[in-house]
């Protein structure tokens, strides 16, 4: 997709010997003609031999055909976040946060929903939030670049994930952006978080996430962990949005982090001094759970 941003060069054979160099759109619908185009090794047309692999032509004829190949320039780390209309924009927010402090570059798609529902749901304006993010695309744009397979990223992340757009993505029926991109993601095999949210779950809704979930996506519910005692609901959504981070491979030290009962409270650790209390206090851990159960509690 995309022709008018296509760089693709296309070789044509016309009916003389002298070959025809199309570049773009007008010459798109050549590839066919590549079928017919002689081996590599027959030079007898061209009066200018291909360079050998590591050597550059500089001369004025040289086509794009043989010009010197290179990998693209290193870039730094891109996510794509999609904010759909259930309810947890504070999540997408905090990650949004997260990322920018990161130096994480974010593609933001917000749905025309999460624009309804994030009016109550948080202070910000849509364009403080929209402020947040490296790049943002309107849900209906579908021209954007993450809508197609080509432009590099390191991931998607659809948070919070209604089960509408749960369906679509599903289903493949992908008419939105951020439906597209997540349709994108898993069929270049990039990793695709969902954090579907909705309670109670139909058989529909758990038959759409098991689907999802076999074809590559990590089905990521925030639900909020109390191991930690959190203390404010700013805990919760930091431990929640930095679990959902380390399903996109992106590790923080902005949550606390189960590292088994702790006899000694950890310094600086309220939750922590306040776990390590309890058990100080006539429970003996190490008595009452199996090993093996602490270290399944993350
Ligand atoms: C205040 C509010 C909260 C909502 N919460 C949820 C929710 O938690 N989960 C859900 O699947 N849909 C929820 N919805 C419904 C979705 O917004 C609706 O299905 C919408 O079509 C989703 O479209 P989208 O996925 O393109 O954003 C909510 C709607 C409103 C107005």
């Amino acid at each position: 997709m995309h022709a008018p941003c296509l760089r693709r060069t296309i070789w044509t054979w016309g009916s003389s010997s002298a070959r025809t160099l199309h570049s773009g759109r007008a010459a798109f619908h050549t590839t066919k003609s590549l079928s017919s185009r002689p081996p590599a090794s027959n030079h007898h047309d061209t009066p200018h031999p291909a360079p050998r692999f590591g050597e550059h032509r500089h001369d004025a004829h040289a086509t794009s055909h043989q010009r010197h190949i290179r990998h693209e320039p290193p870039r730094p780390r891109r996510i794509v976040i999609g904010i759909t209309g259930a309810t947890g924009t504070v999540y997408a927010i905090r990650i949004l946060e997260i990322l920018r402090q990161l130096g994480v570059e974010t593609h933001l798609v917000i749905s025309k929903w999460a624009l309804a529902t994030m009016k109550y749901e948080t202070s910000l304006s849509e364009a403080e939030i929209r402020g947040m993010a490296s790049k943002t695309y309107t849900a209906k744009d579908l021209s954007a670049p993450i809508a197609s397979g080509s432009f590099q990223h390191d991931g998607m992340i659809i948070v919070p994930c209604s089960m509408k757009t749960l369906a679509a993505v599903r289903s493949g029926f992908c008419d939105d952006l951020i439906s597209r991109a997540a349709d994108v993601s898993l069929k270049e095999d990039r990793r695709l978080v969902l954090a579907v949210r909705e309670t109670p779950l139909s058989d529909i809704h758990l038959d759409n996430m098991l689907f999802l979930r076999r074809a590559g996506a990590t089905i990521f519910p925030p639900v909020p962990a109390f191991y930690t005692r959190p203390a404010s609901l700013e805990d919760l959504v930091d431990q929640t949005a930095g679990r959902m981070l380390d399903s996109m491979g992106i590790h923080t030290d902005g949550f606390e982090r189960w590292e088994g009962f702790q006899r000694q409270p950890a310094a600086g650790s309220a939750s922590r001094r306040r776990t390590a209390a309890a058990i100080n206090d006539g429970h003996d851990a190490e008595s009452e759970v199996p090993k093996a159960s602490m270290g399944a509690a993350a």
